[in-house]
């Protein structure tokens, strides 16, 4: 029931393009999808790159003892998580890069500002990370699920296997900082 995929070559498509000029009507095609994909790959490894030089800051910061246990857990989580992504990069066949992730810049930025604008051992302090951590968490989380289908679409099941390890492990984190926040 695809209406588009059956009418889009027919003549009485008003898209279609007259005898002698060239198509003009848009397609859909997967040309790109690789390219898209490696570059988000690359994006997650500037990302957890940026996560292992932020994550020290929040650990030292924090006041409860189980909040800088789960920030030091997740530290060395991060850096597995950049070594898998190193091991993407071999089966893609690619040269390891890290490409800038404006995004996650911001996110880092935001834990720095809650450390600057808070006593040290305050409520305030601790709760304003386990924010911050939270939207880092979710927005690594969004990334390796739309990296994951991607991977998919490309065949590339080998990789979206990594890449699952990856989210598994944002997943807990999400789930322990969120029973923090609320104890
Ligand atoms: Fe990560
Ligand atoms: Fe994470």
């Amino acid at each position: 029931m695809k209406k588009s995929s059956t009418t889009k070559k027919t003549a009485a498509n008003p898209k279609e393009a007259l005898p002698g000029q060239p198509m003009s009507t848009p397609v859909v095609t997967t040309s790109g999808l690789l390219e898209l994909f490696t570059d988000g790959i690359k994006n997650m490894y500037w990302a957890e790159n940026h996560l292992v030089v932020a994550l020290p800051k929040m650990v030292n910061a924090a006041g409860s003892a189980d909040l800088q246990s789960a920030f030091a857990d997740h530290l060395e989580v991060t850096k597995t998580h950049a070594t898998r992504l190193e091991n993407v990069f071999e089966l893609l066949g690619e040269k390891i890069q890290a490409k800038k992730c404006d995004a996650l810049e911001g996110l880092a930025m935001d834990g720095e500002h809650i450390i600057e604008n808070t006593d040290t051992g305050s409520e305030a302090r601790d709760t304003g990370l386990i924010m911050a951590g939270l939207k880092t968490e979710n927005f690594e989380i969004t990334s390796y699920n739309g990296l994951i289908q991607l991977a998919g679409k490309l065949g590339k099941e080998d990789i979206a296997e990594i890449l699952r390890q990856n989210l598994a492990d944002e997943i807990e984190a999400d789930q322990l900082l969120t029973s923090l926040s609320e104890n």
